[in-house]
């Protein structure tokens, strides 16, 4: 339950319902059924349900921020194929990939044994680590590489770009809630900065590690580790 000590989480919590129904509306005008739209009508449709569902997410992050730091955040562990995730991630990425301009690359290694953690969150981090690498990158074409292998007891993630990188002087502040480096802001002033902060409570809450590293020539690697599922 939100404390009245904690405003963001109350105020979070109160604007899910006004925000579902604007959508519902919008869903039920989009659909013509009020009446047909042209194709400018139908535009600024798509646009107003494009940030609804952007105000949806900075809210249900902010929610989640409130769970972690109360201590309430909880996961549901159980043996995840995180290569099956990885694939269906980029293949949903594609056409978004294609209107960054950049390609993504999935290197996997074979008989990935499967890693203990909770599916619907670990594929929340994925899908952040890969959003960033494509938001944060440089102007013209973009590579972005994936692999997962399996060291000792773990299973290895990681997510390769040759984006902006990360300035030495940041590189503590990464993953606390709000950070967001003054390239990222410029690039693009819609992100929260809270990614990577609830991304780290769900693989210290499997038990794992979240780390990055910037790479010798251009751009940054993020990593993650998860147990193996025994
Ligand atoms: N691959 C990357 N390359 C360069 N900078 C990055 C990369 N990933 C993260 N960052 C930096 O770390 C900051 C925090 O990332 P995080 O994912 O937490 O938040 P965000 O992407 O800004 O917003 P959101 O809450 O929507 O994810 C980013 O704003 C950016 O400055
Ligand atoms: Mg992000």
């Amino acid at each position: 339950m939100a404390k009245l000590s904690d405003p963001i989480s109350v105020i979070a919590h109160q604007l899910k319902n006004p925000i579902a129904i604007v959508r519902e509306y919008l869903e039920i005008l989009k659909s013509e059924g009020m009446g047909q739209l042209n194709a400018k009508q139908l535009d600024y449709l798509n646009d107003a349900v494009k940030n609804i569902d952007q105000m949806k997410e900075i809210i249900s992050d902010l929610l989640d921020v409130s769970k972690v730091e109360g201590g309430v955040y909880k996961i549901k562990k159980a043996p995840t194929d995180l290569i099956k995730i990885t694939e269906q991630i980029i293949e949903e990425f594609k056409i978004l990939a294609k209107s960054f301009n950049c390609e993504i690359v999935f290197e996997k290694s074979d008989k990935l044994p499967l890693a203990l953690t909770d599916s619907e969150k670990i594929r929340e981090v994925i899908e952040n680590l890969i959003f960033n690498a494509l938001r944060y990158k440089n102007v013209g074409a973009g590579r972005i590489e994936i692999k997962i292998h399996k060291k000792e007891n773990n299973v290895i993630f990681s997510c390769k770009d040759r984006g902006v990188g990360i300035p030495n002087s940041d590189s503590k502040k990464i993953f606390s809630k709000f950070f967001r480096t003054s390239k990222a802001l410029q690039i693009d002033p819609t992100g929260t900065g809270l990614g990577l902060y609830i991304n780290k409570a769900i693989v210290k809450m499997s038990g794992g590690r979240i780390w990055f590293k910037n790479n010798k020539d251009k751009g940054a690697t993020f990593y993650f580790s998860l147990p193996i599922a025994k």
